[in-house]
């Protein structure tokens, strides 16, 4: 299945100059997205060759971006063209990008601020889990600033951290166009955050954490100070959820559940951090 949050035939491998290198880090490696997104019975390495054949300048900025792509690379390109037909290689474009689709629109941020959990979410889902007056807050993975502009309009101060260049460029123009001044937009990833232990009220994400729960709690928890909170609040996109997620539950984590604007049933996650027990 695919989120379908795009018509991949309304883009090209032209998308891909835009991406990032830890984008690139995942999409240029055995990343088995054909698993989950729609390509089941087709072949990745092959779809990327016919995909790239028509865009050098791709393979060509990829190289470059991420030079830890290299092999990966040499490997889809000594693939050897086979007779491949405009139509086919067209086909694998657009299976490619359909299967990147969270890093298309990571490229687009109109075109995310549309998708299924962003466009019509509600603020009151974030001030229902946290008191933000005049804190200091954090949201890592920003994207658009779904939850930072919305943290913003009761903090003192959001940080918005965002690895994604485009991500970040988009936030920065908002800020700028209007005249948002308590917002300042960063680098940053959630294993590596750049800030000292205990600076922050809040630290709070959306769709962030989950890869690496272990790690990304406590690496959101060090830089939280002892008494505030960690917020995951997600979008409210269809997906009917059964149930809140058990590794949230079992280290700690309060949920709170409502059924979206868009059909789904939606968890959100609170925790209080506090660093020296009796
Ligand atoms: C699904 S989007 C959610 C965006 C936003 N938090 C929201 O809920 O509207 C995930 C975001 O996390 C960012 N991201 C991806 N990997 C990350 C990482 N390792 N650390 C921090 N942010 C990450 C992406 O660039 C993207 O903006």
């Amino acid at each position: 299945m695919s989120y379908n949050w795009i018509n991949a035939k309304d883009y090209t491998m032209n998308s891909f100059l835009l991406f990032d290198r830890w984008a690139l880090q995942w999409i240029f490696s055995d990343c088995n997205v054909y698993d989950w997104f729609p390509g089941k019975d087709r072949d990745y390495k092959l779809d990327m060759a016919k995909a790239l054949y028509r865009y050098p300048h791709v393979a060509w900025y990829v190289r470059n971006k991420a030079p830890e792509c290299a092999a990966f690379l040499d490997e889809i390109q000594s693939i050897t063209f086979g007779d491949w037909t405009e139509e086919e290689m067209r086909e694998s474009e657009a299976a490619i990008l359909q299967a990147h689709e969270t890093f298309v629109v990571y490229a687009f941020p109109k075109v995310m601020n549309e998708v299924n959990y962003i466009r019509n979410w509600d603020e009151k889902y974030l001030y229902e889990l946290v008191d933000l007056k005049d804190k200091l807050v954090l949201d890592v993975g920003s994207g658009t600033g779904r939850l930072a502009f919305a943290a913003a309009k009761k903090a003192k101060r959001v940080y918005a951290s965002e690895p994604c260049d485009c991500l970040r460029e988009y936030m920065r123009d908002k800020i700028k166009a209007e005249g948002i001044g308590n917002v300042r937009v960063l680098d940053g990833e959630v294993l590596n955050l750049p800030y000292e232990d205990d600076t922050f009220d809040v630290v709070m994400s959306g769709h962030v954490i989950g890869d690496h729960y272990e790690e990304e709690i406590a690496e959101t928890a060090r830089i939280t100070k002892d008494g505030g909170w960690l917020v995951i609040c997600d979008g409210d996109d269809e997906f009917r959820r059964s149930a809140p997620d058990p590794e949230l539950v079992s280290r700690g984590f309060e949920w709170f559940r409502h059924e979206s604007a868009e059909g789904g049933i939606i968890y959100n996650y609170r925790k209080q951090v506090k660093k020296y027990e009796e």
